[in-house]
């Protein structure tokens, strides 16, 4: 069974190291691995939510986009697009607000920080909360759930989230499954080691704090960046300890386990920081140099990288079109041409027995037929005088009176009380006739009015 593997970035910023460690490295490694289907995406929609600056979040999303296939990312090989690609996420989006309790998005993380950060400054307690941000959580469910996604890889801030997705889809499905379970109900995965990378002051590596190290800038800029890493005063020839250094943390991601021991070695043996950071900014700008180089072609070409997305919203597309139309028919929303189809079914039910029809005669004399439930005439009734009379024995033979039927020549004729009141068509042959009798019987049996 193939794992879907689902992730999307919001593109509000500029891609830096921790980002690529913790995420985009991670995420394209995971897509090379047999039995994944991945499906990675620009979080554009997220993006509005936190950034009303157009520029910015058209520079985002190029950049984000740039950085994955720089990063090794392979089109091909995965489904990669940007989310305001896809209407069909905005319309799932719609279709789980419905089903999405108000309570549960009230304890979302986020909107419950902007709430308790309002009350602390004394103002009303959804002051500048968009419905946006309120609903942040369904958008995300609906990104996830439209692919039926197994696994979300995703920073630690962002597991809650995936819980939500879960409840949300599991509210759906039980709503509108009927049993069936329309979605997967995806599970979180945190990528533990990386999660942590120590940014140039120790605490985690994030814009938030500003002390990333870019990522596909300049390598000047990136030897600057190292450059204020920050460490203890010690000295060269002074021992330094690896495991309380972040600089010595940084490179052990980077690096493999020997190199890694090499500069445990040499700090321990008094190797200067000066010198570390020129190491760690070696190790690093050999493993970036390529794909910067890469980035900074695919920036050059935006038209090719539209291309690209758009190829990969297609692709997605491909999946959610049909299943939306599901999930649309599920909920009710059908098309009303189904109605038209299902009309004949109706009136097919209601023929499915065979039926009594009178009629006058031009003569002002009365009869009846029997038709059988496909519209063959089983039975013409002699002339009464009446309706009346006419109506009191097609009534008898409804009710199951007792009915004889008499062959006679190559038709046959019912009797009612020792008089025949019908008779049937001629046929080609007897065998015609028997087997018409055959379903004179089984029509007189139940035969509804
Ligand atoms: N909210 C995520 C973040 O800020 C980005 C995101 C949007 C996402 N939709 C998603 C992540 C779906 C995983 C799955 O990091």
């Amino acid at each position: 069974m193939t794992t879907r593997i689902l992730t999307g970035i919001t593109t509000t910023g500029t891609p830096h190291l921790g980002n690529f460690a913790g995420a985009i490295g991670p995420a394209i490694r995971a897509s090379q691995q047999p039995g994944v289907d991945s499906f990675y995406f620009l979080a554009d929609y997220h993006a509005l939510i936190k950034c009303d600056d157009p520029q910015r979040i058209q520079r985002s999303r190029l950049e984000i986009a740039a950085t994955w296939l720089a990063g090794g990312l392979d089109p091909d090989n995965v489904t990669f697009y940007r989310q305001s690609d896809i209407p069909e996420i905005p319309e799932l989006t719609w279709l789980l607000t419905c089903v999405a309790g108000k309570g549960l998005l009230n304890r979302a993380h986020a909107y419950k920080a902007s709430v308790d950060k309002n009350l602390e400054n004394g103002e009303d307690p959804d002051a500048g909360v968009s419905m946006g941000l309120f609903s942040y959580p369904v958008l995300m469910a609906a990104d996830i759930l439209m692919f039926n996604a197994h696994r979300v890889p995703v920073g630690r801030d962002q597991v809650q989230h995936v819980e939500m997705a879960r409840d949300i889809g599991q509210r759906f499905n039980h709503l509108f499954g009927q049993g069936k379970e329309f979605f997967t109900l995806p599970e979180a995965v945190i990528e533990e080691s990386v999660a942590t990378l120590p940014g140039l002051d120790g605490r985690k590596m994030s814009k938030s704090y500003d002390n990333t190290i870019p990522l596909f800038a300049s390598a000047r800029d990136m030897k600057d960046a190292i450059s204020r890493i920050v460490t203890d005063s010690r000295a060269p020839g002074e021992a330094k300890d690896p495991d309380t250094s972040h600089l010595f943390t940084l490179f052990q991601a980077f690096a493999t386990p020997v190199q890694a021991q090499t500069l445990r070695d040499d700090l321990l043996q008094g190797l200067g920081w000066g010198e570390a950071k020129q190491r760690l900014f070696q190790l690093l700008d050999g493993q970036l140099a390529a794909p910067r180089e890469r980035y900074h072609e695919l920036l050059a070409r935006p038209a090719d990288l539209e291309d690209i997305l758009l190829a990969g919203a297609a692709k997605a597309r491909h999946t959610a079109t049909p299943f939306l139309e599901q999930l649309r028919e599920a909920v009710g929303l059908r098309s009303f041409r189904n109605i038209v189809q299902a009309a004949p079914e109706v009136a097919k039910k209601a023929i499915k027995s065979a039926r009594f029809v009178s009629f006058r005669e031009q003569d002002g004399s009365f009869r009846f037929r029997l038709l059988a439930a496909d519209g063959e005439q089983l039975l013409l009734s002699r002339a009464f005088a009446d309706g009346k009379s006419a109506g009191a024995v097609s009534k008898q033979l409804q009710q199951g009176g007792e009915a004889d039927v008499r062959a006679e020549g190559l038709s046959y004729h019912l009797w009612l009380e020792g008089e025949p009141v019908a008779e049937g068509p001629a046929f080609a042959d007897a065998q015609a006739r028997d087997a018409a009798i055959l379903r004179l019987r089984a029509a007189l049996a139940p035969v509804e009015g």
